[in-house]
C-alpha cells in the first residue's frame, strides 16, 4: 500500500525548483516537502526566506521525515547526507551523478547494510527512465551495449556550433542560462558528467563498478571550426557519446568520446538537451530512448518517480550485480581517431599503431584505448581534439553495435 511520504529536500537550485513545480502540479500524489535545508543563506530564492532551513539535523534528526531527497551540488557533501541518511534508516532520492558515481559500491553495501532504498533515476539522462528499465525490463536479458548520448549541455553546444553556426561560447552560455549546463561546465564539455552517468548505466547493465579514473573521457573542450567543417564534408556530425560495450562474454569496455555520426544514426537526429540511450541486447535486439536530459521539470520528473517508486517501497536489487555470468573492465581495444592538432608535436608524444590516412593538420590513425587514457591531459593541454571514427582494430567490438542503428531510411 502506498504511504504517506514527508520529505526532507536538500538543494533548491534547478532541480530542487523543478521538483517543487512538479510536485506541486500532480494532484492526488500523496508527498509533502515538511522542509528545505540549503546551504546559502543570501541567495535570492522563488520561495520566501521562511521556508528555508540551514542546517542538515534539521532533516537527518526528524523522525517524522522518512524520505531524503537530496539535490544539492556538491559531491562530497552529499555522500556525507546520504550516508547519513541511510544510516539512520531513511530512504533517499538523489540525482548526484558524481557522489553515485565515485561511491557505487560503498552506497550499495550501506543499502544493504541499513535495509534502505537508494533510488537515483534522475542522476542519469534526466527524464529517459533508464535505470529502471535496465533493473526490471532487461534483468535477465544479455546485453551487448548500452549507449548514446548522456549530457544534454554538450549536445546543446554541438546542435547549436552545427545547425546554427552559433560559436562554442555563445553555445555554452546558453545552456548554462537555461539551467541544463553543471555549475562548473567542464564536468559537462569535458566529458566528466556523461562518464559519471555511464558509470552507473554500466552497473545497473552489467553489474560491474568502475571507478571514474578507470574510464576514458575525452570532451569537446576544444572543438574549432575546422573539426566541424571536416564532419560536414564528409556528411556527418559530431556527437559527444558515452558507452558501454561488451567486448566478449567475460569483458566489457567503457568510454566517453566524440564520435562521428551520419545520417543513417538516428544520434544525427537527436538535437539540444535531449539525450538518446541505444540499449543492444541479445534476444530484444536495438531499441533505442529518447527525451529531455537536463533542465530542471525533466529531471524533477524523474525525481518525482523515484518518490513515486518509494511509496511503494521499490529499491534496485542490482540483479546483473549476484547473476553468474560477470564480466570484467578491459580497456584493450583499439579505435580509429581522427585527431586535429595545433602543433604536429603532439603526434610524436603518442604511441599510435598505425596511420589510416592525413590531412593538413589532421590524421586518422589507430591508437589503443590505454594510450588515450594515459595521455588523456597531454592531448587536452596541446588543443587538439580526438574524434572517435567508430572503427575498431581489435575483433572484440562488433562496429555495427556502435555504429548503425538504422532507424531512419539511408539517403
Ligand atoms: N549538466 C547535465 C547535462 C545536467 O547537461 O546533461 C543533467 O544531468
Amino acid at each position: 500500500m502506498r504511504k504517506q511520504i514527508n520529505i526532507g529536500l536538500f538543494g533548491f537550485g534547478c532541480v530542487g525548483n523543478g521538483l517543487y513545480d512538479v510536485l506541486s502540479n500532480s494532484p492526488g500524489f500523496k508527498a509533502d516537502i515538511k522542509k528545505i535545508v540549503v546551504k546559502n543563506k543570501h541567495k535570492k530564492r522563488s520561495l520566501p526566506p521562511e521556508k528555508f532551513l540551514y542546517h542538515k539535523s534539521e532533516i537527518l534528526d526528524d523522525p517524522d521525515i522518512n524520505l531524503v531527497v537530496e539535490l544539492i551540488d556538491n559531491a562530497t557533501d552529499a555522500f556525507e547526507i546520504v550516508k547519513e541518511a541511510l544510516q539512520k534508516g531513511k530512504n533517499v532520492v538523489t540525482a548526484n551523478k558524481k557522489m553515485i558515481a565515485e561511491n557505487f559500491s560503498e552506497l550499495v553495501e550501506l543499502q544493504q547494510k541499513y535495509g534502505c532504498s537508494l533510488l537515483y533515476e534522475a542522476s542519469s539522462c534526466g527524464s529517459i527512465p533508464i535505470l529502471r528499465t535496465l533493473e526490471e525490463y532487461y534483468d535477465n536479458e544479455l546485453l551487448n551495449s548500452v549507449s548514446g548520448i548522456f549530457n544534454g549541455s554538450s549536445n546543446y553546444i554541438l546542435t547549436k556550433i552545427q545547425n546554427e553556426n552559433i560559436s562554442y561560447e555563445t553555445a555554452l552560455k546558453q545552456a548554462q542560462e537555461l539551467g541544463f549546463a553543471e555549475s562548473n561546465p567542464k564536468l559537462d564539455v569535458e566529458g566528466y558528467d556523461a562518464k559519471y552517468k555511464l558509470i552507473i548505466v554500466a552497473g545497473h547493465s552489467f553489474g560491474v563498478f568502475i571507478k571514474p579514473e578507470q574510464v576514458l573521457n575525452l570532451g569537446i573542450q576544444n572543438l574549432q571550426k575546422q573539426d566541424v567543417e571536416y564532419a560536414k564534408q564528409n556528411h556527418k556530425k559530431i556527437r559527444l557519446i558515452a558507452g558501454v560495450y561488451k567486448t566478449d562474454k567475460k569483458h566489457i569496455t567503457l568510454f566517453v568520446a566524440p564520435r562521428f555520426v551520419d545520417k543513417n544514426d538516428p544520434l544525427y537526429h537527436v538535437d539540444n538537451e535531449y539525450n538518446a540511450v541505444t540499449v543492444e541486447a541479445a534476444f530484444s535486439d536495438k531499441q533505442l530512448f529518447i527525451g529531455k536530459g537536463a533542465g530542471g521539470h525533466p529531471t524533477g520528473s524523474a525525481v518525482l518517480s523515484d518518490i513515486s517508486a518509494n511509496a511503494y517501497d521499490y529499491k534496485y536489487e542490482y540483479k546483473k550485480r549476484f547473476q553468474s555470468h560477470q564480466v570484467e573492465y578491459t580497456n584493450d581495444i583499439e579505435p580509429e581517431i581522427y585527431i586535429r592538432y595545433n602543433h604536429k608535436n603532439i603526434l610524436d608524444k603518442l604511441e599510435i599503431s598505425s596511420v589510416s590516412s592525413f590531412g593538413t593538420n589532421y590524421i586518422l590513425a589507430y591508437i589503443s584505448l590505454k594510450e588515450l587514457l594515459n595521455k588523456k591531459e597531454l592531448i587536452n593541454q596541446s588543443g587538439s581534439l580526438v574524434v572517435f571514427t567508430g572503427n575498431f582494430k581489435t575483433p572484440y567490438i562488433k562496429q555495427p553495435s556502435l555504429l548503425h542503428v538504422s532507424l531512419t531510411n539511408s539517403e
